[in-house]
């Protein structure tokens, strides 16, 4: 049986490459991982009224995430209590009820199983429709807008599991009087571990300034692809991470122009009373805007594209990807906004395309059994760790171009795939956090 200890070494900066490849890992990640982490499931702007529905996935497991009477949000399994079809087979919608199309079972909108065809005249009177309920996500919490849910009863809350990640996501999510709207959605697949997308907002900002430069060249309209990619300069930013795997990186400190923040969200927020309003909510120093990961796969990026990502088996992933706006901007803001991430961040975008392409080839080479063993480094930690330093709360190094977060990443990844409970996993990050220290790196 395959040993993630084995394939996982932080101290030295090393993964091997089964960690990305080998079916039992990935089983194993299916249940220490996403049976036990909190997801993102909805914003409120996707399910408003009263019996609104989508259905999404917490790992591989179809789940209902609906709207209750309430104003509440639910979540239940999608599969049928009887022989195991989707309830609702439909992406989003109203409803009513949902009832199953194969022997017509009926659930209600939290998931409750309200009618049987034939239960009077077929099935034994100790029949009881309340024992075979959809099974229920039982911990669903609501944050800044967002509906996010886990399997695991015995979770930290998520104000707890974000940590010192929510000054970070706030920065995103909490700008604007009026919340946000998503006004778009693109979903793909792309052949390859879903981990490899999850790293690259957590921590990897170094790769901007060659992968994207031609794309950054096109859109600086030919000027010096530095604007975006910071190429040849040496970047001034932060990188942060937080104790279950979180982390993010941006350019520029207070005040600093924010170069991968798409540029209709720069012009509306210039205008004096928004930059007003933004110090009001947010305080006049938390600039943190570049790309963000809260773990497993809630993205966040800068010129807002919010994201989630699935993981399907080891060698494939299929990304969720809305755009938002701020609620109350003028629509010609709004539009811009949705027109700067379809250019950039959609399977069509110029950076995302140059991403796939990256993850495709490693996922490709990995093929391979020598390469599968040669594994990967993570040694890009000169920069010194900083613990809740000045306005930055969590971990946190003055150099936007580290491993440090990724270090901090596959940490938290490998105490989950090491614990059996979240008691067990509290202690192991709060050991590993007050032991972090920059990877000691062999020659
Ligand atoms: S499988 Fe759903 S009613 Fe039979
Ligand atoms: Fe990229």
């Amino acid at each position: 049986m395959a040993d993630i200890t084995d394939l996982v070494d932080i101290e030295n900066g090393r993964l091997k490459g089964a960690v990305f490849t080998d079916e039992e890992i990935y089983e194993q990640e299916l249940e220490k991982v996403w049976k036990r982490a909190w997801v993102m499931l909805a914003h409120d702007s996707m399910i408003p009224k009263k019996g609104d529905f989508l259905q999404t996935y917490i790992g591989e497991d179809p789940v209902m995430v609906v709207r209750q009477k309430d104003g509440s949000v639910k979540g239940f399994l999608n599969q049928c209590r009887h022989r195991g079809m989707r309830i609702c087979r439909v992406d989003k919608g109203t409803a009513k009820a949902f009832t199953c199309t194969f022997h017509g079972w009926s659930y209600d909108l939290g998931g409750d199983l309200i009618q049987v065809p034939r239960q009077d005249t077929a099935y034994p009177e100790t029949f009881e429709r309340g024992d075979y309920s959809a099974v229920k996500v039982p911990r669903i919490e609501y944050y800044k807008g967002f509906w996010f849910g886990t399997w695991d009863e015995d979770a930290p809350s998520f104000v707890d599991y974000l940590g010192s990640a929510a000054y970070y996501l706030d920065g995103y999510i909490d700008r604007w009087d009026g919340g946000m709207e998503q006004v778009a959605f693109h979903r793909w697949v792309l052949p390859n571990n879903w981990k490899f997308m999850a790293e690259q907002p957590t921590s990897d900002m170094q790769h901007s300034e060659i992968t994207h430069v031609s794309a950054a060249t096109v859109l600086n309209k030919g000027s010096d692809a530095a604007d975006r990619t910071k190429r040849g300069t040496n970047p001034v930013g932060r990188q942060f991470f937080s104790d279950y795997g979180h982390g993010g990186a941006w350019y520029g400190e207070k005040g600093a122009e924010v170069p991968n923040t798409g540029q209709a969200i720069q012009a509306y927020e210039s205008q004096p009373e928004i930059a007003e309003m933004i110090a009001r909510r947010l305080g006049d120093d938390r600039e943190v805007r570049g790309h963000l990961n809260i773990w497993p796969t809630f993205m966040v990026l800068g010129n807002y594209t919010i994201r989630v990502t699935h993981p399907r088996g080891p060698h494939e992933m299929e990304v969720w990807a809305w755009t938002f706006v701020p609620k109350d901007a003028p629509e010609d803001v709004k539009d811009s906004i949705r027109r700067d991430v379809l250019r950039t961040f959609t399977p069509g975008g110029m950076f995302e395309a140059d991403d796939a392409l990256n993850w495709e080839e490693m996922q490709h080479v990995l093929k391979g059994k020598v390469a599968r063993d040669t594994g990967y480094l993570y040694q890009m930690v000169g920069a010194p760790i900083q613990w809740d330093e000045g306005c930055y709360p969590g971990g946190s190094s003055q150099h936007v171009f580290s491993d440090n977060a990724a270090i901090n990443m596959y940490a938290n990844y490998l105490d989950m795939m090491t614990s059996d409970s979240w008691e067990e996993l509290m202690e192991k990050r709060a050991q590993h956090r007050m032991g972090l220290e920059p990877a000691s790196v062999e020659a």
